[in-house]
């Protein structure tokens, strides 16, 4: 009986991390999203609103952003520095992860915004 319960736990254990990724793919990114960005926030900013000399990111057209990061990965863009080194380490679905993600960024501070929901 006691033998019986010990397999079942050590089942348990083996089986969950095999059950983990068998979650919906795009539903893993949507929420893994904001951790991928933790590594962005160095330069771009927690909430995409960049520092300066560094483009910021927030509100930025998903679509613009997907093909920017797909270029830097592929080295298409000329005189860029640091972004096709960081690309690399992120796979297409990631980097598609992390456009979507800053797209939603709203791009203004929270204060003094006059909120007439138009992106400029
Ligand atoms: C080490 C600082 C640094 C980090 C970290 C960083 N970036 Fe960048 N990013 C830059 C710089 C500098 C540029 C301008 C292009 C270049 O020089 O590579 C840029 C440009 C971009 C652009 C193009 C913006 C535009 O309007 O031209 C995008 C999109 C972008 N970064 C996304 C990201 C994402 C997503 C991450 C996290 C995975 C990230 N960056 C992490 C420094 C950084």
């Amino acid at each position: 009986m006691k033998r019986h319960f010990i397999t079942l736990v050590a089942l348990a254990i083996l089986i969950w991390p095999a059950l983990a990724p068998a979650a919906d793919e795009a539903q893993v990114l949507s929420q893994g999203a904001p951790a991928l960005a933790e590594s962005c926030a160095a330069c771009h900013g927690p909430d995409g609103r960049a520092q300066a000399g560094i483009p910021p990111l927030a509100g930025n057209p998903e679509a613009v952003m997907r093909a920017q990061l797909l270029a830097f990965r592929n080295d298409e863009i000329p005189g860029a520095t640091v972004m096709p080194r960081l690309a690399r380490g992120f796979s297409e679905e990631e980097l598609k992860a992390l456009a979507a993600w800053f797209a939603g960024l709203d791009p203004e501070e929270e204060s003094g915004s006059d909120s007439n929901g138009e992106q400029p």
